[in-house]
């Protein structure tokens, strides 16, 4: 397995992998080129996953609730958007090694790395490989892709909507100051 910067030739492999774990038509084309990372198994795409810098305003209104108080000082954010594996490939390892790669990519351009986590039955399915890579928990947000799957029209795989009725589990790690 390896990981390796995104480029438009993975775009459909990308779309196909978001299309069966977020619903289809969650994304359209490749979210961010430069920070989009893909891991490949033999000379297949077997996942994808990005992230955002964002000053702090910007995070704060992504997020919707406060930042807990270690990420006071932080003004330079990373949030890592999506980490996906397609479902043949999920529990082999491709989760861990994208987050390593896009934390490795992330954390020298922000202070604090933070995540919206989807919540299936209650608890975020990627919650044990974020607390792996050091990050905590600090708020549970009802209903956070409400809005957004009723404007994008996705069909959320766990609960059915739009409108989504799943919650966000938000996260962060230790400011980096
Ligand atoms: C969450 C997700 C990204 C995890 O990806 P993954 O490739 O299955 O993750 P990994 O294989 O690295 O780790 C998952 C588990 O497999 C275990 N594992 C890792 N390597 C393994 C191996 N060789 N053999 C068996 N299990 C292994 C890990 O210990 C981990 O176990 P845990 O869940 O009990 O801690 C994936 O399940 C997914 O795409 N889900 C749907 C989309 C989603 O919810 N994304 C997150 C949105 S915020």
């Amino acid at each position: 397995m390896c990981t390796r910067r995104a480029t438009a030739d993975d775009t459909l492999a990308v779309h196909r992998i978001a299309d069966a774990t977020f619903g289809d038509g969650y994304l359209t084309g490749l979210p961010d080129g430069a920070r989009t990372l893909v891991a490949e198994v033999g000379d297949q795409v077997a996942g994808f996953g990005w992230w955002e810098p964002q000053p702090r305003a910007q995070a704060e209104q992504m997020a919707t609730v406060p930042f807990p108080h270690r990420c006071a000082a932080a003004t330079r954010f990373a949030c890592v958007k999506t980490v996906a594996v397609h479902p043949a490939r999920q529990r082999a390892g491709v989760g861990a090694a994208l987050l390593d790669a896009l934390l490795a990519d992330a954390r020298p351009c922000a202070d604090v790395v933070w995540s919206v986590a989807w919540c299936r039955d209650g608890t975020a399915p990627i919650g044990a490989l974020l607390t792996r890579v050091g990050l905590t928990p600090f708020a549970m947000v009802p209903g956070y892709w409400a809005d957004d799957s009723l404007v994008r029209g996705y069909v959320c795989p766990a609960c059915g909507g739009p409108p989504c009725r799943c919650a966000a589990e938000l996260w962060a790690g230790d400011a980096l100051l």
